[in-house]
């Protein structure tokens, strides 16, 4: 049998780890500022968690769980996302006794898509939930975090944010309903894949990238009449919110996104540095969802990103793991390596050996793994009890004392 990994599925390592790990840095980071807890679940849930929120119609459902069979006959599906294994949570371990809650966690996600660039069948999401609030405040609070997270990991790239109200959702049923009606008139035109939407999720119809079914969307009856007053002030509350940060957005009306629990506000970063691929982040409100799980009626919201594709688009400079390399010439000299590395263990300071006796073969190594200093150690070095330091940016070099070592690579 030919030794390969699954479609859709990738292994990370090198240059992809660090840039996950410094994401799940700044993640961690930014979370504990805003005062979200991590709150992490199994990969794997019961079928029925997902069939029904995420719409027995929805792609998501239709075409793409993992799920299968137990040994106890039990249905079970691995989590094509987050948000309601994340309320499953909540409900099961009675946390939704202090509202609201603010939770966040990171991890893979499995759906059966085609694969092709930034689409996987096992990805990583990033994921942030309120339950129990419907003050225009978290929605906000949950953009800002999200545009944060994003600015931060990602400072040299453009992506923009796309915002949306669906209206409240008992609203938005009416609006599909009298969606459905006008797309069944102008069935015959639609493509296949929209056609099978008409009765199940309408709204889909008008985010399609066929052309005949945009001719078509374009004069489909707009969302506008079904949103109340009430829900247009909660959606400019959050523009004016935006505005006063200088966060700048983009008012799409044919944003809707791809599962079906959402209403209200929806919203979605989007860049175009990685073609067709090109939500980085997306989320919206879900009101209604918690009591449809079996939990009390209350509201929620929150978003989930793409680990791999923000991967894709971050760059490194510096091996950001490992600041030193050290180089020794010979065994002789191996009681002064101990030294050293007992002191760079103790003063945090990261580094890296590969027990070669050779400076010119251990420095290969450093300059691959773009390190940014070597201590190089030799006869000199031992004798008189210093140490070579050496910038691999600048070429320069200094003879320290190991007191003198903090202070020089910290400069
Ligand atoms: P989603 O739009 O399905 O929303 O996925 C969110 C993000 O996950 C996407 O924008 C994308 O970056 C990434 N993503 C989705 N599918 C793939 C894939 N096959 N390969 C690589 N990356 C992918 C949700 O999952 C909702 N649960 C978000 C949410 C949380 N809404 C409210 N709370």
């Amino acid at each position: 049998m030919k030794l390969r990994s699954v479609r859709g599925t990738h292994d990370i390592y090198g240059e992809d780890i660090e840039k996950y790990n410094i994401i799940e840095n700044k993640v961690s980071k930014i979370a504990e500022l805003n005062s979200f807890n991590k709150l992490e679940t199994p990969i794997f849930e019961f079928t029925d968690l997902f069939a029904k929120p995420l719409g027995e119609q929805s792609d998501v459902v239709l075409k793409e769980m993992y799920s299968f069979k137990d040994r106890n006959e039990e249905m079970l599906t691995l989590r094509p996302e987050y948000t309601t294994p994340m309320i499953r949570a909540a409900i099961t371990n009675n946390l939704l006794n202090e509202l609201p809650l603010k939770i966040f966690g990171l991890g893979p996600m499995f759906r059966r898509e085609r694969p092709q660039k930034g689409r996987y069948r096992q990805f990583n999401q990033i994921n942030f939930e309120i339950f129990g609030t419907n003050d225009f405040m978290a929605d906000l609070e949950l953009i800002i975090i999200g545009n944060e997270i994003l600015k931060s990991i990602l400072p040299n790239s453009s992506f923009t944010l796309n915002l949306n109200t669906l209206g409240h959702k008992n609203n938005l049923n009416e609006y599909k309903i009298k969606l459905s009606n006008y797309f069944k008139d102008k069935k015959e035109k639609l493509s296949d894949e929209s056609k099978e939407k008409i009765q199940t999720n309408p709204l889909r119809i008008l985010d399609s990238k066929n052309e005949n079914d945009i001719l078509i969307s374009n004069s489909a009856p707009t969302m506008q009449e079904f949103i109340s007053l009430e829900e247009k002030n909660h959606f400019s509350e959050i523009k004016k919110g935006l505005d006063l940060l200088k966060i700048k957005y983009v008012e799409n009306n044919k944003l809707v996104r791809g599962l079906d629990y959402y209403c209200s506000t929806v919203f979605e970063f989007k860049t175009s540095e990685l073609g067709s691929q090109d939500t980085l982040l997306g989320g919206g409100r879900y009101d209604g969802l918690i009591g449809v799980l079996g939990g009390p009626d209350i509201p929620g919201i929150g978003w989930a990103a793409g680990i791999e594709r923000i991967s894709m688009l971050m760059k490194l400079n510096y091996n950001s793991l490992c600041k030193v390399h050290l180089a020794i010439t010979d065994k002789k000299y191996n009681s002064h390596i101990q030294k050293i590395m007992n002191f760079l263990r103790k003063n945090n300071i990261s580094f890296y050996w590969n027990y070669k006796y050779n400076i010119k073969k251990s420095l290969s190594k450093a300059n691959s793994k773009k390190i940014e200093y070597v201590i190089l150690i030799g006869e000199n070095e031992f004798n008189n009890n210093y140490y070579s330091v050496r910038n691999l940016n600048t070429g320069k070099q200094s003879q320290l004392k190991e007191s003198e070592i903090i202070k020089y690579l910290n400069d």
